[in-house]
């Protein structure tokens, strides 16, 4: 069984950061941004806190979805920038869609987490036939966590949402998740900070002491080596259930971080490039919701049609992965 994607939507704030504008922030320039990692600007949230471009791009999918807020009984928010400890990003976007019959929880699987979070959204509704729609959202604020004065990390992220409505149907349907907790500490933002005095006492060290705190953190190669691995094994894991291959796939949306990540991947699976969907050159790496902004993109031109196979893979902190496989 499987899911049928009713309808996406999107917000992405107005502001743009291009690659020269971090010339006031660190030592690097346009060239060296763009031939390593394919981004030439990306979007970052102003005024809006993470909830508002969530939410936006909820009522979007909801009104394109044709549907009522209230048949909505689950909303399900991909996030691992919250604008709070609680309460969850997807009770504040209940609030604003008027979604008053829904269950509403977050789910931190970094940039994993659209495609974690389809999943679960997948797993209640064969479970629960009476529920009829889950709202699924993505929503990231990067920019409130990144550290601007590493040049090796900053360039990397940009701020946006994207959200699906989603529905029970007999439409082809495979995924796979997986996670590498010993790689926990390459990719990490910590909120707690462990006095020095108590690692020089007790010799503790989990790998996290000596990161900054509420800073984005990352071992940029390290995570390269895992994510270059990560994306074909998580789609032919995802694959394998079903007994497909890359040449049954129509289209590839990947997690939006590198595209010589995506470069490497493509040619393991023997995929021309042309199948990749790639939006980071203008949206740079959103984590979660790199992947739901391409879909939506995607749809939006007519590139990705109904009835077509898409593959979508997600990578990252944690050190997370998972692949969906689904018929749009
Ligand atoms: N501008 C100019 N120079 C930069 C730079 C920047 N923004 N960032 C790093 N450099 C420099 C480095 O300091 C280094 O200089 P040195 O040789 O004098 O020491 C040089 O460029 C090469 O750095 P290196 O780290 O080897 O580059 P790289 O080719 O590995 O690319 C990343 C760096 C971060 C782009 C790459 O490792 C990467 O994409 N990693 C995965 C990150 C990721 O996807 N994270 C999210 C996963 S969800």
């Amino acid at each position: 069984m499987g899911i049928n994607i009713l309808a996406t939507g999107a917000y992405v704030p107005d502001q743009k950061l291009t690659n020269d504008d971090f010339k006031r922030f660190v030592d690097t320039n346009d060239e060296w941004i763009r031939t390593r990692t394919g981004i030439t600007e990306r979007r970052m949230a102003g005024w809006e806190p993470n909830w508002y471009m969530g939410a936006q791009a909820a009522k979007q999918a909801i009104e394109r979805a044709g549907i009522s807020p209230e048949d909505i009984g689950m909303i399900i928010t991909a996030t691992a920038t919250s604008d709070f400890h609680t309460p969850s990003l997807a009770s504040v976007i209940q609030r604003e869609t008027g979604a008053v019959n829904a269950a509403a929880f977050d789910m931190n699987a970094a940039c994993s987490g659209f495609v974690y979070a389809l999943d679960t959204a997948r797993r209640f509704l064969q479970t629960d036939r009476d529920m009829k729609y889950i709202l699924v959202v993505a929503s990231e604020a990067l920019s409130r966590f990144v550290d601007f004065e590493d040049r090796g990390s900053c360039i990397l992220f940009g701020d946006g949402a994207a959200a699906a409505v989603i529905e029970y149907s007999d439409k082809l349907y495979s995924a796979a998740l997986g996670s590498d907790g010993t790689g926990a500490h390459f990719l990490c933002a910590r909120s707690l900070q462990i006095a020095p005095e108590i690692k020089q006492e007790t010799g503790f060290d989990d790998g996290f002491t000596d990161k900054p705190l509420h800073k984005l953190y990352q071992d940029g190669k390290a995570v390269y080596k895992f994510a270059v691995k990560a994306l074909p094994a998580a789609f032919e894991l995802a694959a394998g259930k079903i007994g497909a291959t890359a040449e049954d796939i129509d289209w590839f949306i990947p997690h939006q971080a590198n595209v010589r990540i995506i470069e490497t991947a493509a040619k393991h699976l023997g995929v021309p490039m042309e199948k990749f969907i790639i939006t980071l050159d203008h949206y740079g790496n959103t984590s979660s919701a790199s992947i739901p902004l391409a879909l939506n993109e995607a749809v939006g031109k007519g590139v990705i049609k109904r009835g077509q196979r898409i593959a979508m893979i997600g990578f990252g902190a944690g050190l997370t992965y998972g692949g969906a496989i689904i018929e749009y």
